[in-house]
């Protein structure tokens, strides 16, 4: 039985008194909720997150790391500072990270490798294009993504990850896929990890992401290879996170 994750990716936004009000508020509301909720913070805040969500149940999350261990990379953070500061979990391959800052499966799979050496969990976020889609590839280019994982990284590379679907042209833009589209990238996804790994395909949680809201969330996460959630915008608002960590419950 895999326990729901719903996951809040806050992005560049946020001052340091909202981050501190958006998480007093989650910590308020979340007793009670039986799922697991993970909060990604812009990484200045992160040592104040974890602080201010110890005991609470909810973990904290890096939204990218360097696939480097240390060194002269001016700007860049490394799993192993996220680790330190009390991290559990850090987003690789974000589409945002891949279209905005050109990485490519290759780096990707390097970040998530360095955060699993690091004892954190990676998610690595995978989804296609509006015009991959369009063109009937959604399958391949999802296929291709999670396949540069195993490829280098062997059979149990899922064992201690999560992966999220997250398709390009549902994120930020209101329009989510629906349960059914989703379910079908999903139910690929573990296929394609079982193929190699029975076992680590049975523990996956794969997310899905895009546009996911209170009034969508429920439904999606009925379908059976939907594990949880991967948040965007709604994660800003508590009352908003609130509710789809409530639609996620075991
Ligand atoms: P969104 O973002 O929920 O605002 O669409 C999801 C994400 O990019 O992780």
């Amino acid at each position: 039985m895999r326990k729901p994750l719903v996951a809040g990716n806050w992005k560049m936004n946020a001052s340091r008194a909202d981050a501190q009000t958006l998480i007093e508020q989650l910590v308020d509301g979340f007793s009670g909720i039986d799922c697991e909720a993970l909060v990604c913070p812009p990484s200045v805040y992160l040592p104040m997150v974890c602080e201010w969500l110890s005991g609470s149940g909810i973990a904290v999350g890096g939204q990218n790391c360097s696939q480097h261990a240390s060194g002269a990379y001016t700007g860049e953070v490394s799993a192993e500072m996220l680790k330190d500061v009390g991290c559990q979990y850090v987003i690789v391959g974000h589409s945002e990270r891949r279209a905005l800052y050109g990485e490519t499966d290759q780096v990707v799979v390097e970040k998530f490798a360095a955060a699993q050496k690091s004892g954190l969990i990676p998610i690595l976020c995978v989804g296609e294009t509006l015009a991959e889609r369009q063109s009937g590839n959604a399958l391949s280019v999802i296929a291709r993504q999670v396949d540069a994982v195993i490829d280098q990284l062997g059979k149990k590379a899922f064992c201690h990850a999560v992966i999220a679907y997250e398709p390009v042209w549902a994120i930020g833009t209101g329009e989510t896929a629906t349960p059914d589209q989703a379910e079908e990238i999903h139910a690929a996804i573990r296929a394609q990890v079982a193929a190699v790994d029975a076992g680590s395909a049975e523990s996956l949680r794969i997310l899905y992401g895009g546009s996911v809201n209170p009034a969508n969330a429920e439904t999606l996460f009925l379908m059976p290879n939907i594990d949880g959630g991967l948040v965007g915008g709604a994660s800003l608002k508590a009352n908003e996170f609130l509710t789809i960590c409530q639609a996620a419950k075991g």
